[in-house]
């Protein structure tokens, strides 16, 4: 096979978009309430949207804000909590725009190695004797990068670490629908919300070019930072937000998460198969759901320049270094031997080739 293979993006492909149905809400949106949806305003929010997402949540409407994509409301947030010279903690590797999010917000951002089940609890234990954090950052289900879910046990003793050394954590979970395999495990909110932020998207279930994401915290939080983006954009942008309410109103939304499995699953189980298969000796991440596969090169790997020679044979990666924040050890980072490999973007005969490629390299 010829051609360029991407395995940088991190994005649903045009083929998952439900373009007709959300034009539909778009038209029905903005017909039926003019005034206000074509307004400046509504700063929380679109309100028939902070409505539905109460409902879904099991939380009040002013513990809603929905916001322009999560990205930005993560930065808000950290405009709000991050003192100068402040921590955060985050998994190591993490999401790269969220470690450049807080570090452009002046937090110092330490990385907590990412193990198969999640954060190392112990590791973490061990950080929050030296220091404790603003927040500790965490992409519990299907992360990005490395498609790692967080267990069970690991999130109850998070949410009491929190408590007990009062930090907050961010549950950052816009894959958590997108499951291929096995049960839901609770969010970290459901076990204890008093320390938590729960930041999702309709990103990656409807849209990224809609930016339509959201967070869930407690109202004096949510306060504060709605004051802070009404200060950064004057208003959201609501019609998409109401054409979003339109689209959960219709209960169009199950249906077409439901669409999006069928469409990704071959892709996850092409890209496990074939990292499986060309990179035996690999720790490989397998996830259970989400837009990531990844993989930890074995030490001897060369990984000299990966990501240029990678190039060189129609092959493009992420540098793996980009997903790694400062190490919690003063070990040297190992974010030269990891490559996040992105599926869903791509098809099964590209995933397959882009594998051999990338085998062909180390
Ligand atoms: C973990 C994570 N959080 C947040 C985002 C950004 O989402 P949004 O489009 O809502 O800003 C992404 C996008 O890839 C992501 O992977």
């Amino acid at each position: 096979m010829d051609g360029k293979i991407v395995f940088t993006r991190g994005v649903p492909p045009p083929e998952a978009f439900p373009a007709e149905e959300l034009s539909e809400c778009f038209d029905a949106a903005i017909r039926n309430d003019t005034a206000v949806v074509l307004q400046y305003g509504q700063q929380p929010g679109y309100a028939p949207l902070r409505e539905e997402l109460a409902r879904e949540y099991g939380v009040s409407e002013d513990e809603i804000l929905v916001g322009n994509g999560s990205l930005q409301l993560q930065d808000l947030v950290s405009a709000r909590l991050v003192r100068d010279g402040a921590v955060v903690f985050t998994e190591q590797p993490s999401y790269d725009r969220a470690i450049s999010t807080f570090r452009r917000r002046g937090a110092r951002t330490i990385g907590i190695p990412l193990e198969e089940d999640g954060i190392s609890v112990e590791r973490l234990e061990a950080a929050l004797s030296r220091e404790v954090p603003a927040f500790l950052y965490l992409v519990p289900d299907f992360q990005n990068p490395a498609g790692a879910t967080l267990s069970l046990e690991k999130r109850r003793r998070i949410v009491e670490l929190a408590d007990e050394y009062g930090f907050w954590v961010i549950e950052d979970i816009p894959y958590r629908k997108l499951r291929y395999r096995g049960e839901d495990l609770p969010m970290l909110r459901e076990i204890d919300s008093s320390h938590v932020i729960t930041m999702s998207s309709f990103s990656k279930l409807l849209s990224p070019g809609i930016r339509v994401g959201f967070m869930l915290a407690p109202s004096g939080l949510i306060r504060d930072v709605t004051t802070l983006g009404e200060n950064t954009y004057l208003s959201p942008v609501l019609p998409t937000q109401a054409a979003v309410a339109e689209y959960l109103k219709r209960g169009w939304l199950a249906p077409n998460i439901e669409r999006l499995k069928e469409l990704y699953r071959p892709r996850w189980e092409a890209m496990s198969g074939a990292v499986r298969r060309e990179l035996p000796e690999a720790r490989a991440f397998i996830p259970d759901g989400g837009f990531f596969v990844s993989v930890m090169l074995p030490e001897g790997a060369n990984t000299e320049n990966l990501v240029g020679r990678a190039k060189d044979i129609g092959l493009v990666l992420t540098p793996g270094s980009a997903f790694f924040a400062d190490p919690d050890d003063g070990e040297p980072s190992v974010g030269d031997r990891f490559v996040r490999l992105p599926f869903c973007a791509v098809s099964t005969e590209q995933i397959d080739e882009g594998v051999r490629r990338l085998a062909s390299l180390i």
